[in-house]
């Protein structure tokens, strides 16, 4: 910590570190920044609440994990303004975004101020893009949505994949598939409470959830893929039976962004897919069912009011709450992404997070992000500013920061 340097730059603000996923962050950050000259400061909206985190991450490492603390609130634009002052990245989890994101990455996008989020909401990224890119490409500011489980596995794992599919095979693939072959974890409050707000919408929001191209610059041509996959599904190369992925509708969408920002570095008619495999045979299509089924129950009871009520007072975890550090321990995902040319498939890539997807792998995630965006500024691959996505910034900046974190991210050969 670097108390006694008040003129330097603040290289990360966390913006909500009161909350679940900020504390997970706070913890990470701290671990990180142990024996750095790294300055990093908490923000939040209850002073009370930033003294009692600051009070637990002494007990990781009680010399410096003493960050300073501002005070703001996500609607009064003069307290942010004063809150993003002299600080290069700010690294928010206050959400959901599209309530309470408006104001703040408007600052940011015009002081040139960098910006890494865990929004997974396609509505308001889009509103962002619309609004905010050309400000940000002028003043510099990098802002980058889908940090944490969505999307870094898919956006990071594509890029890995067809980096190598380019070195080994001196062309990109034509078709991605993403498969969850493994996944254990939990939800916390702010994710059920932006889930809930998008169960909440208009005709025209819809539209843009159901559009695959919605994240695309306007006025591009959009590519081949049609709809996310919505019943059970085969993957007939691969030989096993899948269902839909509930992150698809986030993730597809971002992975085709970064195509398109990139100049379409994976092909024009790229076509990209992502699914839960259940395996082959009688259990692996019971288990894709079964699995099509609960979602299929889980978003009609959202639909309906009075049950959206009742799951979100009763049933699902609350703003705050989430899983318990045994459960997040516990947890972890595979992912495999199988790359293809002319139908057949030629490459492969594992992603391997060995926590919580979305608590603690998230938190490693966003942090690496943040951190990528504050200190490796002249080595990313995106030379100025915009509303970006995760590939498209930091590529293989951020690749080599995962793989330092504990994360895996290997790609080779199909066999
Ligand atoms: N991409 C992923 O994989 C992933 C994973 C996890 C979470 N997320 C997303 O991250 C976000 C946070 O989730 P969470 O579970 O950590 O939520 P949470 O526990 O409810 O935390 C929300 C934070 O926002 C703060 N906040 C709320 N209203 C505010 C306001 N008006 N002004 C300033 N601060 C305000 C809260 O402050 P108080 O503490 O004072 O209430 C708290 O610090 C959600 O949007 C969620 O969807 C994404």
């Amino acid at each position: 910590m670097i108390a006694d340097q008040p003129d330097r730059p603040i290289d990360i603000l966390l913006w909500g570190a009161s909350g679940f996923t900020g504390k997970l962050v706070a913890e990470y950050l701290t671990r990180v920044a142990s024996g750095t000259d790294l300055r990093w400061i908490l923000g939040g909206r209850s002073r009370k609440k930033l003294e009692r985190v600051r009070k637990e991450l002494s007990a990781i490492d009680a010399d410096t994990a003493n960050p300073d603390i501002r005070v703001a609130d996500a609607q009064d634009w003069q307290s942010l303004e004063a809150l993003v002052d002299g600080v290069k990245v700010v690294c928010t989890t206050v959400g959901p975004y599209a309530l309470y994101g408006d104001a703040l990455i408007d600052i940011c996008a015009r002081k040139g101020v960098h910006y890494c989020d865990l929004t997974g909401e396609t509505p308001w990224m889009r509103h962002t893009i619309a609004v905010y890119n050309d400000v940000a490409r002028d003043s510099g500011a990098r802002l980058v949505h889908t940090c944490g489980f969505d999307s870094i596995p898919s956006d990071i794992g594509v890029h890995v994949l067809q980096q190598h599919a380019l070195q080994t095979l001196g062309m990109p693939c034509e078709e991605i598939a993403y498969l969850v072959t493994k996944m254990r974890g939990g939800f916390s409050g702010g994710t059920v409470a932006s889930i809930l707000t998008r169960a909440d919408n208009s005709t025209e929001t819809r539209r843009v959830i159901s559009d695959p191209y919605s994240l695309n610059p306007p006025g591009v041509q959009p590519g081949p893929d049609a709809s996310d996959q919505r019943g059970v599904g085969y993957e007939s190369a691969l030989g096993t039976y899948t269902a839909p992925f509930m992150m698809a509708g986030i993730n597809t969408r971002v992975v085709r962004r970064t195509n398109a920002l990139l100049g379409y570095p994976y092909g024009r008619d790229f076509s990209y897919r992502e699914s839960i495999a259940t395996g082959s045979g009688p259990v692996g299509f019971m288990a894709a069912l079964a699995i099509t089924g609960a979602m299929a129950g889980f978003f009609g009871a959202l639909a309906v009011k009075p049950l959206r009520r009742l799951l979100a007072n009763k049933v699902l975890p609350k703003p705050g709450e989430g899983p318990s550090r045994e459960k997040r321990e516990a947890g972890g995902f595979t992912i495999k992404l199988v790359g293809f040319i002319n139908g057949m498939p030629r490459v492969q890539c594992t992603v391997v997070g060995t926590e919580d997807p979305g608590a603690g792998e998230t938190s490693k995630m966003f942090g690496e992000s943040a951190l990528c965006l504050a200190l490796d500024g002249d080595k990313l691959p995106w030379p100025g500013g915009g509303v970006l996505t995760p590939a498209a910034c930091m590529g293989s900046v951020l690749v080599e920061r995962l793989r330092a974190a504990g994360m895996t991210f290997e790609a080779e050969s199909w066999s």
